[in-house]
């Protein structure tokens, strides 16, 4: 059994014994941010962009980074060769560590740093032949999305509904402008046109969506970052979502009815080859 061991505070333990104090203020406040970083065969992919979303998502919000890049490559790495699984995910999370009860930073406190790493299932053949549903719903949450916060209840309940509605996501709209999905970025194709919503306070800057760009440069795919409203994307040829975990996934029934032709279409199959070649590549 490859026993799950994680990195919290300076040693690894198993999973099983790894604690933190209830005052930590990422369980009192959801005071931290975190990162999800996929590991194809043994080796991190994109690690130096994760990097660097955690290292602007720490100061976004006034975290010292407990590492500089070479420590998280380090820890990470001692993590990845822990485990035998040849695909990882590897989580990151770094809460402003533990504190009386009180909103406003305490000073002089520690962070706290947790490192786990997970079985990467990679989605599986038939999700890619049939592709996935997913509801719409308004975009509740607040307007520093783009830190990656584990502040994540409005997330949570955007998933959930879709979940309750038999989707695997939900695409949300902020003034009729799409946004993103509770857990991934959302790109509509027009066209043969690949649209993602503008990189701003209102989306997490996936990782996957500069990936995206250059992917469509190779495929000789025009890619255009701009505001989306709602139409378009009901109107779109294709629908796809990405994520670290889900990589790229075509999205074929929207609120029940189908996307386009209903099946995955011929812009997403040249990007999740070129995506997969890219994850071999690295
Ligand atoms: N989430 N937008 C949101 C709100 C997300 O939570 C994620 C990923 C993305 C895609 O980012 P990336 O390409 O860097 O994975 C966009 C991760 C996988 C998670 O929370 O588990």
């Amino acid at each position: 059994m490859n026993e799950a061991i994680v990195y919290l505070n300076g040693a690894f333990v198993p999973l099983a014994e790894a604690r933190i104090p209830v005052l930590d203020r990422g369980f009192i406040f959801g005071d931290g941010v975190y990162e999800v970083v996929p590991v194809y065969a043994g080796r991190p992919f994109r690690l130096t962009q994760h990097l660097q979303r955690l290292a602007r998502s720490l100061a976004a919000i006034g975290i010292d980074n407990p590492f500089d890049e070479a420590g998280w490559r380090g820890l990470i790495g001692d993590l990845v060769d822990r485990h035998t699984w040849p695909n990882q995910f590897v989580y990151l999370q770094v809460t402003r560590g533990v504190a009386r009860r009180d909103h406003a930073f305490p000073k002089g406190i520690t962070p706290t740093v947790f490192a786990m790493s997970s079985e990467f299932t990679i989605p599986p053949a038939a999700q890619r032949e049939q592709g996935v549903s997913a509801i719409t719903a308004p975009d509740e949450r607040w307007l520093h999305c783009d830190i990656k916060s584990v502040s994540l209840l409005g997330n949570v309940l955007a998933k959930q509904s879709a979940v309750e509605a038999g989707a695997a996501e939900c695409l949300m709209f902020r003034d009729g402008m799409l946004t993103e999905g509770s857990s991934s970025n959302i790109w509509v194709v027009r066209g043969g046109r690949v649209l993602g919503a503008p990189v701003n306070h209102l989306v997490l800057e996936g990782i996957r969506v500069g990936l995206l760009g250059e992917l469509c440069e190779r495929c000789g795919l025009d890619y255009e970052l701009r505001r989306i409203p709602r139409e378009e994307v009901l109107a779109a040829d294709e629908l796809m979502l990405t994520s670290a975990t889900r990589e790229i996934l075509p999205i074929t029934r929207l609120d029940g009815a189908p996307v386009g032709s209903g099946r995955p279409g011929p812009v997403y199959q040249r990007l999740i080859e070129a995506y997969q070649a890219a994850t071999r590549e690295a």
